[in-house]
């Protein structure tokens, strides 16, 4: 019989790209809000037993950060109690859990990239319910593998590059906090890793955990922006904006409702020797992103 594979979050970033890859691992049976709403312990019961899942791959989440800071209680119901339920069901059926997670349950402190087995210390009640996640299921004993990772974006869905490609279209100045680092990270290589991650862990070549799961090298939402603005004219997009005309600001200056680490690097050596792949650098995700943009 083939493998049951439940994908919740398929109109995600991450979720749009796992639905391409996980079809490879078996019967793929995804899942968007119009099919059950996650935040209903019932509707989740409900579906785990109609489709008696071998493998969950949980890419749904509240990743509205900001808003996080008010809609508290919608934030934990999905990024803390959707795993919490997942993670009982899976230590009881024995199923593989997939979940992702996020550098913002570290608080930035830290001088060198964060290792897995580093302390969390969450600065936003995003990062808190992404941490208090990572406790349920790490508590609940079942099979997982947890990947963390980093400013994820895609041609899809809502992320830093397309809004500084929108606002390039009207501005010819920005300014861009520049003392925050981290690695972007395309929605397709986390799918296209984390398959092959899977693949692995179903064939007994390697160990659940916690892994961490970005793009290769590291930049400020200042770098990122300079470079992503630059590609874009390089390829001919109508832009008003140049790169020269983004200017470097400290996140004091742009204040958010929610608080973010100043290091969001996170080590990604143990994902690359434990697979055996070769995480890419984060500007060849960019590249192919613009790419597949289209031009209005
Ligand atoms: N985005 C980032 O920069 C980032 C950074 C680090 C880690 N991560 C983690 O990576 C994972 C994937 O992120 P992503 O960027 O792909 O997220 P995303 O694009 O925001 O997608 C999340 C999905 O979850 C769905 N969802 C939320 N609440 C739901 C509910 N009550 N019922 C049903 N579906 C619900 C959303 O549905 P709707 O579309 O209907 O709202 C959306 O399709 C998440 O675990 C996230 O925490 C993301």
């Amino acid at each position: 019989m083939k493998r049951q594979i439940l994908l919740l979050g398929m109109h995600g970033q991450v979720g749009r790209e796992l639905q391409r890859t996980l079809p490879l691992l078996g019967d793929m049976h995804a899942v968007g809000r119009a099919d059950c709403d996650l935040a209903d312990a019932e509707a989740v019961g409900r579906l785990l037993q109609a489709v008696k899942p071998d493998i969950i791959v949980n890419a749904a989440a509240f990743t509205a950060v900001d808003r996080a800071e008010t809609e508290i209680e919608t934030a934990f119901a999905i990024n803390a109690g959707l795993p919490e339920i997942l993670a009982a069901h899976c230590a009881a059926s024995g199923a593989l859990l997939v979940h992702y997670s996020t550098d913002y349950v570290f608080d930035g402190s830290k001088q060198g990239p964060y290792l897995e087995s580093d302390s969390t210390g969450p600065l936003s009640q995003y990062g808190l319910s992404k941490a208090a996640g990572e406790t349920a299921i790490g508590q609940s004993g079942c099979r997982h593998l947890l990947l963390r990772t980093s400013w994820v974006y895609s041609v899809h869905g809502s992320n830093f590059a397309r809004t500084i490609l929108n606002l390039a279209r009207s501005r010819d100045a920005l300014s861009i906090v520049a003392n925050q680092y981290g690695a972007p990270t395309s929605a397709d290589t986390i799918a296209i890793a984390s398959t092959h991650a899977i693949h692995d862990l179903i064939r007994g070549r390697a160990d659940g955990g916690i892994y961490h799961l970005t793009a290769a090298g590291e930049t400020s939402w200042h770098g990122y922006a300079r470079f992503l603005i630059g590609q874009a004219l390089q390829l001919g997009m109508p832009l008003q904006l140049a790169p020269e005309n983004i200017s470097a600001i400290p996140a004091s200056e742009y204040p958010l409702p929610a608080k973010r680490p100043c290091n969001s690097r996170l080590s990604i050596q143990k994902f690359q020797n434990t697979f055996d792949l070769v995480l890419p650098d984060w500007r060849s995700g960019i590249i192919r992103m613009l790419q597949e943009t289209p031009t209005p």
